[in-house]
């Protein structure tokens, strides 16, 4: 992902903000906003072969800065709408678990909506269990909503 991808990237995530069932988040940010958030070698886009498109985006944060959870990240991810379900997800978020592997990375975490069905078999297709569910954790649209948080443990890094 690089800067030239930003209006791609935000517009992508807006999209999936619209939806209602991807983030508590209704705007996506700046994309200085949302670039200081997110890690630079841990952050990709997928490109159409022909027209160089965006199609989608996985992103990782850093969720602590003390040394215990050096290896531990929050990712997000988000297909155009146009896109989705033609494998673009599971090609993004399996490139992001083995870059985060090769990094060191041995925790990745995320929330994710109940109601979120195709984001939630993605995640658990790729090693995610859920850890448990937050209940009515925060309000959205006047709602308050439960999140199921999620985590993949690897295998090969932190062992
Ligand atoms: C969630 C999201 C990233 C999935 O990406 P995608 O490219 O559509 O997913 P893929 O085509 O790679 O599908 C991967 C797996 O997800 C599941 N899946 C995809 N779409 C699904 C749907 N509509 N319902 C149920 N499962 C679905 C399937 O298990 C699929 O496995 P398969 O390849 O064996 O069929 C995408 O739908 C999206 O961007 N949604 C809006 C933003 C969002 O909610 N992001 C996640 C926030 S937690």
């Amino acid at each position: 992902m690089r800067q030239s991808d930003a209006a791609e990237v935000l517009a992508i995530y807006q999209a999936g903000l619209d939806t209602g069932q991807a983030s508590f988040e209704t705007t996506a940010p700046s994309w200085e906003g949302f670039s200081a958030s997110r890690l630079p070698h841990l952050r990709y886009v997928a490109v159409d072969a022909d027209s160089g498109e965006v199609l989608g985006w996985v992103a990782g944060s850093a969720v602590s800065s003390r040394p215990v959870y050096a290896g531990v990240v929050e990712h997000s991810i988000y297909v155009h709408p146009g896109c989705q379900a033609h494998g673009i997800g599971r090609a993004l978020l399996s490139a992001f678990i083995a870059a985060a592997e090769d990094a060191g990375v041995w925790t990745i975490q995320s929330g994710v909506f109940p109601e979120n069905a195709a984001s939630l078999s993605l995640h658990q297709a790729l090693g995610f269990r859920v850890v448990g569910t937050r209940e009515r954790v925060g309000r959205h649209h006047g709602l308050w909503r439960d999140v199921l948080m999620i985590e993949r443990r690897s295998a090969v890094a932190g062992t």
